[in-house]
């Protein structure tokens, strides 16, 4: 069957613009990147020339008709205004984490999608990779019987990595946001959308200086804007009850655990930012078992979500990684903030429809097996 590439066009030529641009260029088939912008113009020469691609203004972009798909790669404080002019230039929008920095901004950019009639899909995309995919297998089929209960450590050592990334300094940038993301939605992924959600929180050690020398922002005071350590407590519209444990005052680079708990299992996943996190399954009276990947795309694949909506769009179905999903993890961790502020439990007022799961079997480049289309066209 041949289906029409979607032309796609790259704002943000960061860090993360490398694995996308070669994922879209190069792994999937469906996604054709033809431009990129960014407001660092050596940024965007560099990238432009390095994958073949035309650097063009942020005008040229939003007003050429061929160009079908935005794949938005700014830093999170410019998602709104980036994701808003594509919507309005009536382009498809896929976009890194999170999708804005205020609650209300990320409504606001969900009805205007609704709106236009536009798709909008927003990381993480490592819910599809091979590992989440695996897990999501594992709790469909009731390997574990009915999940019950859910727990979440994500630890890691704040001064090293907020001096490498100084957004988490700031409001609506801290680790849950950042990190914690990672895990709420490959939980919302499986175990579907949250009620309720009751905090406590505290601020560490808010003033800071920058340690690393090789930094512009070395010996520079800054203060942390919000509270880096932050507990919660959760309750799905399924039952499922979940501890939150997020702490970047830790000792440690990084540190997880993310588990389910069901009534004739237990599923420790791997690190959910990843594609290949392995999954243990503990049933009753056996060892752990590392479940063998009953899905593809266990390398990074970052991308893979952009790639997912290019077939939907073509095919007019749902994608997996939709906006309702991400602003309701985002509204979640907002609310974990604002009930850790109020002193209240906090009702969510979102919800969403629970991705399906990719098909199984799709090996990547696996010779004999189904091809990218088999498993992302449907
Ligand atoms: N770096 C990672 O490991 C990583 C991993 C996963 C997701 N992400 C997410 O990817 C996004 C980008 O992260 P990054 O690490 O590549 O950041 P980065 O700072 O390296 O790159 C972001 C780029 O966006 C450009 N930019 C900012 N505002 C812009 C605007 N209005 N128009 C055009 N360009 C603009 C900046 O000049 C910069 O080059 C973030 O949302 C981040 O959360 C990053």
């Amino acid at each position: 069957m041949e289906v029409e590439k979607i032309k796609v066009a790259v704002i943000g030529c960061g860090v993360i613009s490398d694995i996308y641009i070669q994922s879209l260029q190069d792994k999937f088939t469906i996604t054709d990147v033809v431009a990129c912008y960014d407001l660092n113009t050596d940024k965007m020469n560099e990238k432009a020339k390095k994958y073949h691609l035309k650097a063009m203004s942020i005008d040229d972009i939003l007003s050429d008709s061929t160009i079908k798909m935005i794949v938005n790669l700014t830093n999170p404080a410019a998602h709104y205004d980036v994701i808003k002019s594509a919507l309005e230039h009536g382009k498809n929008v896929f976009s890194e984490k999170m999708i804005a920095v205020n609650l209300d901004d990320g409504k606001k950019l969900c009805q205007l999608a609704k709106d236009k009639g536009l798709r909008l899909g927003v990381a993480p995309d490592t819910f599809l990779g091979g590992g989440i995919q695996t897990a999501k297998y594992i709790v469909d089929k009731g390997l574990i019987g009915t999940p019950l209960s859910t727990v979440v450590s994500l630890n890691r050592n704040f001064d090293v990595y907020a001096d490498i990334f100084p957004h988490m300094n700031k409001k609506g940038g801290t680790l849950p946001f950042d990190t914690g993301c990672y895990y709420l939605t490959a939980l919302a992924s499986i175990l579907g959308p949250t009620k309720r959600v009751s905090s406590f929180g505290r601020c560490y050690k808010p003033d800071r200086i920058g340690k690393r020398v090789d930094k512009p922002w070395f010996g520079e005071k800054s203060v942390v804007a919000d509270k880096n350590i932050l507990t919660a407590t959760l309750e799905y519209q399924n039952g499922v009850l979940g501890t939150v444990h997020f702490n970047s005052e830790s000792i440690q680079n990084e540190q997880i655990c993310l588990d389910i708990y069901g009534t004739e299992g237990i599923l420790k996943l791997g690190d959910p930012n990843n594609f290949n996190s392995p999954n243990l399954l503990l049933k009753q009276q056996n060892e752990p078992v590392e479940f063998p990947f009953t899905h593809g795309y266990l390398t990074n694949s970052r991308g893979l979500g952009a790639a997912e909506m290019a077939w939907s769009i073509q095919n007019n179905r749902p994608h997996r990684a939709s906006m309702e999903m991400a602003y309701h993890v985002f509204e979640l961790i907002h609310g974990m903030y604002i009930s850790a502020t109020t002193d209240s439990v906090y009702g969510m007022k979102s919800t969403f429809d629970k991705p399906t799961s990719l098909p199984t079997g799709y090996l990547d480049n696996g010779f004999w097996g189904p091809t990218e289309e088999s498993a992302l066209a449907f």
